[in-house]
């Protein structure tokens, strides 16, 4: 039978490694999401190839990567369906069916487009694939019907033009074949990097998930605090400084503490940075535990994807028969 949860797609890029800001802007939120919903999380690795297309080579390493990431930090096969989106071929199809009736305009309007045509100046967006972008996106949502989808809100104008793609579909061809999907918006924890700037790795300003203790003791060191402390006895302002705000997150519970200590002055910034060190350490060391050991069975690894697929590929198979019967195809 049917399961009755409602459906949730996301996806996230094989870029590089996923680091704090990853899992506390979105891991942690599909996490809880796998209790609650039918749970699809995809490897997005043709949205990735639209802007790594010069350099490709690395980006079947870091689809691995990222996967294991998932798992290490929790997130359960068992639970939800984990996929690369390349392994469903109707990802394309349907890709193609919506790049027929999806009007330029849409796509030249689109905020996060015209965005990247101004910002990004190292490589060459300017192609026919990436100003579909989005059309793709609208696919890998509609395919699975997902009512709901979990994502940053710098990717709404994209959720938006899902439901306008989802609308057109129904409306041409007169049946309800796609839901029109709403964004589930991950609580803003916009997780701040090493210098203070959002956590990026074109900043290098990150810590890895897969970052071992001296990595992450090594970067901690480096973070920038309260700029007008300058001596042990100068007193802190916690709520203006970065290693306080990590500390609100991956240590709340002596929040209180180390306030007292900044603002009295009693513990030196070098030193709040190597108790935060120390927190942060114990927070990964249960992820680096369970990614040694998924790395030494790489067989678990490819098991877990294959099962992901064939599930994801049950469900877009049936959404194309769907499609191409209301298409008359
Ligand atoms: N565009 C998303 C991002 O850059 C990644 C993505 C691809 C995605 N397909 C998706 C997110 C479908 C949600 C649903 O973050």
């Amino acid at each position: 039978m049917a399961s009755q949860k409602k459906k949730i797609l996301s996806g996230m890029r094989p870029t590089g490694k996923l680091h704090l800001g990853h899992l506390v802007g979105t891991l942690d939120n599909w996490i809880k999401l796998q209790e609650e919903y039918e749970c699809f999380y995809m490897v997005a690795d043709w949205h990735a190839l639209m802007g790594e297309y010069e350099h490709p080579q690395e980006m079947p390493a870091a689809i691995i990567d990222n996967v294991v990431d998932w798992l290490s930090v929790g997130i359960d096969p068992s639970k939800a369906t984990l996929f690369i989106q390349s392994e469903v071929f109707q990802h394309l199809e349907l890709h193609m069916v919506f790049s027929c009736l999806t009007p330029l305009g849409w796509l030249e309007r689109c905020p996060t487009y015209k965005e990247q045509m101004r910002e990004v100046t190292t490589r060459n967006l300017n192609t026919y694939g990436f100003l579909g972008y989005p059309v793709l996106q609208a696919a890998d949502i509609l395919l699975y019907k997902a009512e709901k989808v979990p994502v940053g809100e710098d990717q709404l104008p994209h959720l938006e033009l899902t439901r306008e793609i989802a609308r057109r579909f129904n409306g041409l061809y007169g049946r309800q074949v796609f839901p029109e999907p709403d964004g589930l918006l991950t609580a803003a924890s916009r997780l701040p990097g090493l210098d203070g700037r959002k956590m990026s790795k074109s900043y290098n300003n990150t810590i890895n998930l897969s970052d071992d203790e001296t990595a992450v003791r090594q970067k901690v060191q480096t973070m920038i605090t309260d700029p007008q402390r300058i001596k042990l006895s100068d007193k802190g302002h916690p709520d203006i400084c970065n290693v306080f705000s990590y500390y609100s997150i991956f240590a709340p519970q002596v929040r209180e503490e180390v306030s007292a200590w900044c603002t009295g002055a009693s513990v030196g910034c070098t030193e709040c940075k190597k108790r935060l060190a120390g927190h942060l350490v114990e927070k990964l060391a249960p992820f680096n535990r369970r990614r040694r050991e998924l790395l030494e069975d790489k067989q678990t690894i490819r098991d877990i994807l294959a099962e992901g697929r064939k599930k994801a590929q049950a469900v877009a198979a049936a959404t194309m028969d769907d499609v191409r019967a209301a298409m008359g195809l």
